[in-house]
């Protein structure tokens, strides 16, 4: 059995400026009857993490891992170990994936606890958004596959989202359009939703900065590949809808300008553009949020919870060994390295091609 009481510590960013951070030890007092301790073990940082601490407010992220005033733990995703327990029918040396924070360590309340993992019951948690609250064991998880934990830990809650997008658009028969426009093309939720989007034939368009057009060429899986100062260059000829990953006010006036009546439905998926989300011009920009936990609910009901993890999976395996081929794991070790990489993909200047894990 590990040692459970090991010297905690945890990452925080100040959250009126999320380039500061600073680290603080965790103080790991005796679990309570019914508490389990998690290990985090291995995580993963991507845009998505910066949008979560950009939308902390807004969408209650900070809420999941209470930090002090002023302060916040950003939600990651990963692999953590149970290394304590008082929790019936969470053994010692259980690995799990699930949502975590930024530090050595997790308590949670296991509840609803089966043969597939847990929910934390934690009672900060109980009015937040479901999926996150879940623990999937990785032996009873039919998309786990042991030889591909880092593509796992980097893609999994972004391809969950590729996923939906993809299976809401097609749900709606692309809502009159015959051709789909995605903005941050280069991140890896909008190339997820472009290979699901080109395998079943449709028109996809990518917008990218000038510094990641040689990638998201490479990709292959947009038909079309534009900068951000050539939208004027988008077709006219056939309906087109907006998944905008950037949320650059200033983008979705230029191709609301370009395109007109053409542009037959906007949905924002994402923000990449920090300086917007920070100034609330989200909330501006009109279109609804894409939330996929909206349309997991939906499939749930169509297919049961058993159908849509099938389906997923399935289409994972499609995706993984060539989203392999796309990404560079680029692995560091320790608390200073997720300090160092979450300064890095929060500056915006991270390569594309690397994917940031980070063993705890
Ligand atoms: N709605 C949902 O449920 C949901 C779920 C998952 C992800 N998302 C969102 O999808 C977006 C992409 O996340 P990801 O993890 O897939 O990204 P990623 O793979 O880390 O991609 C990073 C890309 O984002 C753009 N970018 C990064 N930092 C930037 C900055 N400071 N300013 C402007 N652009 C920047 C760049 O793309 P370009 O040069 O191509 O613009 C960069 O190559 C995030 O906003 C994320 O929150 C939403």
């Amino acid at each position: 059995m590990s040692d459970p009481t090991p010297p905690g510590w945890t990452l925080q960013v100040a959250r009126d400026d999320l380039s500061r951070t600073r680290r603080r030890a965790l103080e790991l007092a005796p679990l309570q009857p019914g508490e389990a301790l998690l290990r985090v073990e291995r995580v993963g940082l991507t845009a998505n993490n910066v949008t979560y601490a950009v939308l902390g407010d807004s969408f209650r992220y900070w809420e999941f891992f209470p930090a002090p005033p002023g302060w916040g733990t950003v939600p990651v995703w990963g692999f953590a170990e149970v290394v304590a327990s008082e929790a019936d029918g969470v053994g010692v040396g259980a690995r799990l994936y699930g949502y975590l924070p930024t530090a050595s360590h997790l308590r949670v309340r296991p509840g609803r606890v089966d043969e597939r993992g847990f929910r934390d019951a934690s009672p900060h948690r109980a009015t937040l958004p479901s999926p996150y609250n879940a623990y999937a064991l990785t032996g009873a998880d039919p998309a786990y596959d042991a030889a591909q934990e880092d593509l796992q830990v980097l893609f999994r809650p972004l391809y969950w989202t590729s996923f939906m997008l993809v299976d809401w658009l097609v749900d709606n028969d692309l809502l009159g359009a015959r051709s789909v426009v995605l903005s941050s093309a280069s991140s890896k939720t909008a190339y997820g939703a472009a290979f699901g989007l080109h395998r079943q034939g449709i028109e996809v368009v990518g917008l990218t900065s000038p510094r990641n057009t040689a990638f998201v060429r490479g990709l292959g899986c947009y038909d079309r590949v534009l900068t951000y100062a050539e939208v004027d260059r988008l077709p006219l000829d056939r309906p087109a809808l907006y998944a905008d990953l950037a949320g650059s006010p200033e983008l979705t006036a230029a191709l609301r300008a370009h395109l007109g009546d053409r542009l037959v439905h906007e949905v924002v998926v994402g923000v990449t553009n920090q300086e917007a989300a920070v100034a609330g011009t989200l909330a501006d920009t009109g279109p609804a949020m894409f939330f996929a936990p909206d349309q997991m609910r939906k499939r749930i009901g169509d297919w049961g919870r058993p159908g849509l993890d099938r389906r997923f999976a399935e289409s994972w395996r499609a995706f993984a060994p060539v989203a392999a081929t796309w990404v560079d794991v680029v692995e560091g070790a320790g608390p200073e390295a997720l300090e160092r990489v979450w300064r890095e993909v929060q500056a915006g200047t991270a390569d594309p091609r690397a994917g940031h894990v980070v063993v705890l």
